[in-house]
């Protein structure tokens, strides 16, 4: 069988385990990739043997070997290249967060369809093996009624390289929410199939990153003069049809007595969950105590645990595809509705 070829837009830092997981699958290679920076491109170019070197995203798009497109680039130029590559007649595979804004999701989508090519946004989060064992219990049932969860990423010290375009609201629409707050999100949502909410409350802070504090060592981008006017912590409530609500908390940087803290608790009427953990909540019905199971045994659906195999399957017409396009916009919607909200003091209903 052919191999679906690849070619990548942007030669950041996430581009160089995107061609690892990509060339991994016995049916794609990775053949092309293009980035504003000559020498970002050569470097990646060179470091995982991709044969040719695009000097602009219009010649990659153009070259008739390629497939499939992945798009890793500042999140300003995430909608207007998918479409062009969509418009090209290829594949889309495109890096969080799906856009700067629910309209622009909208046009990607609407280009998606007019294409008809497979498109989707790489939440890499769902394919987690923890992440999908606890999916799987929910579908079971094991947990009853989720009424409520809480999903979170904590950072003590952890904004991308500061200086760079993630603090620069022009070329990433946001800060934390967009980058690590958009992924506890969608893994939440994923886990409870709940993509249906009805409004949402929230508050942004910029603490840290305004005063040169807080930064961490992602990103490859060049620094520029550019102003940190970006979120480093937000918190919302999102309430959904049904009754259920999510907590969600954000930050790039706090001061917090561990490093690192993430999860998303799902609270049950017969168990609850820790989705990034794996572990499971409830009764012990045998020993009348409470058990928490941290090795539960259960199948999964994608036991690649890759989103480029999901993609590649999907494309190849052998699997479903997981990250459907109109769950990543139901997720844009309340990205945009938590900055609405933090700007007008108001809830916004959906
Ligand atoms: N899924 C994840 O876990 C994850 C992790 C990190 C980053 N990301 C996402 O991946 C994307 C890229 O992030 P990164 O960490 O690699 O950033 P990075 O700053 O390391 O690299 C970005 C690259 O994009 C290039 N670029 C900028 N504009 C371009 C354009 N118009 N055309 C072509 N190239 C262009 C830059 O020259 C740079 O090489 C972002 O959207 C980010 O949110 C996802």
């Amino acid at each position: 069988m052919a191999k679906v070829k690849f070619g990548l837009i942007g030669a950041g830092q996430i581009a160089y385990s995107a061609a690892d997981q990509i060339n991994k699958h016995d049916d794609a290679e990775v053949v092309a990739a293009t980035d504003l920076s000559a020498p970002r491109l050569a470097k990646l170019c060179e470091d995982k043997g991709i044969p040719n070197a695009h000097s602009t995203a219009e010649a990659l798009l153009a070259d008739s070997s390629v497939d499939a497109v992945y798009v890793a680039v500042p999140n300003k130029f995430h909608a207007p290249l998918a479409i062009q590559a969509l418009e090209a007649g290829k594949h889309v595979i495109l890096e969080k967060p799906f856009a700067m804004n629910t309209a622009e999701a909208e046009a990607v989508i609407a280009a998606a369809e007019k294409a008809g090519k497979v498109f989707t946004v790489g939440m890499n989060q769902r394919f987690v093996e923890n992440h999908q064992k606890i999916k799987a219990l929910v579908e079971a049932g094991k947990l009853g009624e989720i009424y409520h969860a809480k999903a979170f990423w904590y950072r003590r010290s952890g904004i991308p390289t500061l200086g760079t375009w993630f603090g620069n609201k022009a070329l990433a629409g946001g800060g934390c929410l967009n980058d690590i707050g958009v992924h506890y999100l969608d893994l939440c949502l994923y886990a409870l199939d709940a993509f249906d909410p009805v409004s949402v409350s929230g508050t942004t802070y910029t603490k840290f990153g305004n005063r040169g504090l807080g930064g961490g060592k992602w990103g490859i981008s060049d620094k520029t003069e550019s102003v940190f006017d970006v979120e480093d912590f937000a918190t919302a409530l999102i309430r959904f049809k049904s009754g259920l609500t999510v907590c969600l908390d954000a930050t790039w940087a706090c001061h917090m007595e561990d490093a690192n803290r993430q999860g998303v608790l799902l609270y049950g009427t017969e168990a609850g969950a820790d989705v990034a953990t794996g572990k499971l909540f409830e009764q012990d019905p045998i020993r009348e105590g409470y058990s928490i199971i941290d090795d539960v045994s259960v199948g999964i659906k994608y036991p690649a645990h890759c989103r480029f195999a999901n993609f590649i399957e999907a494309i190849l017409g052998r699997e479903e595809l997981c990250v459907k396009p109109e769950q990543a916009l139901a997720v844009q919607k309340i990205l945009d509705a938590v900055q609405e909200s933090s700007r007008t003091g108001k809830e916004v209903i959906l």
